[in-house]
């Protein structure tokens, strides 16, 4: 089976950070969200895997993958435009050909990988594969109506009044009878071409569509919030001890700290789950959970907790920083004196909260 990950589109939910970043590569606990989607492929034994992507971001995904670790045969298909999901699985024809592919979002996670999500699709005989997650609020998903068997009735895609809880996980596996239904679809409100719509065409020209519900966790990244909910499951679940950087006499480490090579810790504490990168300094300041710190970065005089700061982040004399996102190289400084005006140098689309 091949896969297609989808690393293109346009990130416009996690601006500032994607007007210079691909959001497949925003980093969840330091490592690139799209690494921990190629890493669950590895998993599952796919060896071939297409990548989608896009004209402004598509040098910068290639770059990232170029290590390719995982060892895969990969091939990049150029989406011109991010037209949609299905979109995506129509220009990748001549690469799929007649085989069965899983397809993924490169900025999605999920928890118990997809191993068995691919086993139950190769014991179904079915064209279609489809995830499922009961979610609060299923208005901003593609969301199943399913029978009292489990079987899907019907799929819809951001409905104002959903037919059930049950939200489109980003994850599918397909048979190349796919191909059959993306001629009959059109753009949708938002001018995209829908995968849902795709699945439901199938439906109705008497295709077997099945679900799997999925019971453990499910993130998307795309938005700020989501972005620290996904860093602190991802260093709750699976951030193990790591100390090599330096530890000064008057500072604590504790609980599970990863502290990459030639970090520093000086009259600090650090209370993990934590990831600090390679060469960052910490100093005089408390670094709590559910913190991933980039590499290169300085953090004087400062508390931080739930927080995501990328590489070559500033921060300095910050009594109490939470819930934040930090891009490359921003500098969060406090003047001294009793001037208590703020001064400030953001960039288009920056959020600040006081
Ligand atoms: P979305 O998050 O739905 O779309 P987006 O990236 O355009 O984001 P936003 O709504 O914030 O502007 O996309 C899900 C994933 O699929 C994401 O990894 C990007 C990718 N994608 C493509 O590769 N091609 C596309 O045409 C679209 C719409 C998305």
């Amino acid at each position: 089976m091949k896969a297609l990950v989808l690393a293109g589109g346009k990130g416009t939910r996690l601006r500032p950070l994607t007007y210079t970043m691909a959001k497949q590569l925003v980093p969840v606990a330091n490592k690139p969200v799209l690494f921990y989607v190629m890493q669950h492929l590895q998993e599952a034994g796919i060896e071939e895997v297409g990548v989608i992507i896009s004209p402004e971001t598509g040098g910068q995904i290639q770059e990232a993958l170029s290590k390719n670790p995982w060892g895969f045969n990969l091939t990049y298909i150029l989406q011109d435009q991010p037209l949609g999901l299905a979109h995506a699985v129509r220009i990748a024809q001549s690469y799929i050909k007649e085989e069965d592919f899983i397809m993924c979002l490169g900025d999605n996670l999920i928890g118990s990988g997809i191993r068995e999500f691919i086993e139950t699709f190769n014991a179904s005989r079915a064209d279609a594969l489809i995830l499922l997650k009961e979610v609060d609020d299923p208005r901003m998903f593609g969301v199943a109506e399913v029978d009292s068997r489990g079987h899907i009735i019907r799929l819809v895609e951001k409905p104002k009044e959903p037919p059930s809880k049950l939200a489109l996980v980003g994850a599918y596996v397909f048979s190349p009878a796919i191909y059959d239904t993306l001629s009959e679809i059109k753009p949708s409100w938002r001018g995209e071409l829908e995968i849902t719509d795709a699945i439901q065409k199938l439906l109705e020209n008497g295709y077997v569509v099945r679900s799997s519900i999925l019971e453990g966790w499910w993130l998307d990244t795309g938005k700020k919030d989501d972005l620290l909910e996904a860093n602190r499951i991802v260093l709750d679940e699976w951030t193990r001890r790591d100390v090599q950087g330096t530890v000064g006499s008057k500072s604590r480490v504790v609980g599970r700290v990863v502290l990459e090579e030639e970090a520093q810790v000086e009259r600090s504490k650090v209370r993990g789950p934590v990831v600090i990168g390679a060469g960052t300094v910490i100093e005089e300041s408390f670094i709590g959970p559910y913190t991933s710190i980039g590499r290169g970065c300085i953090i004087t005089n400062s508390t931080l907790e739930h927080c995501v700061a990328l590489d070559g982040v500033r921060i300095e004399g910050v009594e109490r920083m939470e819930d934040s996102v930090l891009g490359r190289n921003a500098v969060v400084r406090r003047l001294s004196g009793n001037h208590k005006a703020l001064r400030l140098l953001i960039g288009e689309d920056t959020e600040v909260l006081l």
